[in-house]
């Protein structure tokens, strides 16, 4: 199946989303290297399995996992559903999840290079939505569309779960905050990932919980549960309010 492309035709004052933030995700060298950094601290596999217990769905459930990557999550749950939708505004991302998808016999992804902002759902609304680690790269005002967008892809009573980098840590001792944070996740997950973490707080977009909970709430998300961890990490699960 190829890769189908989002219309890219936009106003001048549109958000750039192609264009990546920070980390170049977009390039094959960064791409290649993903998994290999990441799998030294992610369990791909449980983290799916903790995603698909969440989501409760049957598998003839539908699901769009935006801002797909490596396929941490559309490989190791595909499975269990009917189709997932893995959208990504990295080709180089989504041709490993191809190849992975290619190696594993799996043939219920569909793949679109398009992002929170471009990607356009032409299928019936679907029963879950997953981001993991992506919805950072958009500034505030653009997270704010890229979940207005987002939710009316979701049936009513469907769920969307968000894990992404959030800062609910003491911002008044911001420099020694950030400064720990880094120094733990290195010591942790060693000196590879230091220039990821610097880049993270130098050019992308994480913002803080306060922020996130009225977004997800604005855009008309009831969120069940949130979840904080460390002062920067946050799990989401949210249900579109019923019409
Ligand atoms: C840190 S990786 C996370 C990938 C994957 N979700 C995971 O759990 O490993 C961030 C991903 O978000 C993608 N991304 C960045 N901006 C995006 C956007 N506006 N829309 C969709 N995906 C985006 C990047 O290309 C990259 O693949």
């Amino acid at each position: 199946m190829e890769t189908k492309k989002c219309n890219q035709d936009k106003p001048e004052w549109q958000y750039d989303e192609m264009k990546l933030c920070g980390v170049k995700f977009d390039r094959d060298e960064c791409a290649d290297k993903y998994d290999e950094h990441h799998q030294n601290f992610r369990d791909y596999k449980k983290e799916a399995d903790e995603r698909i217990k969440l989501l409760s769905l049957d598998r003839n459930s539908t699901i769009i996992d935006m801002g797909c990557g490596t396929g941490a999550f559309a490989i190791n749950a595909a499975a269990y559903f009917r189709k997932i939708y893995a959208a990504d505004v990295s080709n180089a991302m989504i041709k490993l999840t191809r190849k992975k998808a290619k190696e594993a016999g799996i043939d219920n992804i569909e793949f679109h290079h398009g992002g929170f902002l471009t990607y356009k759902h032409n299928d019936e609304s679907v029963d879950g939505i997953v981001s993991t680690l992506a919805l950072h790269h958009l500034p505030d005002f653009w997270k704010q569309i890229a979940l207005t967008r987002l939710i009316k892809m979701l049936k009513p009573g469907g769920k969307y779960l968000l894990f992404d980098i959030v800062f609910s840590f003491d911002i008044t001792n911001y420099e020694s905050c950030v400064q720990e944070y880094i120094n733990t996740m290195v010591s942790r997950l060693g000196e590879v990932l230091r220039q990821e973490l610097e880049t993270h707080f130098r050019q992308e977009y994480s913002t803080f919980d306060w922020v996130m909970e009225g977004m997800l709430e604005r855009a008309g998300f009831d969120i069940k549960k949130a979840d904080y961890m460390e002062g920067f990490f946050a799990n989401y699960v949210c249900e579109k309010k019923a019409e």
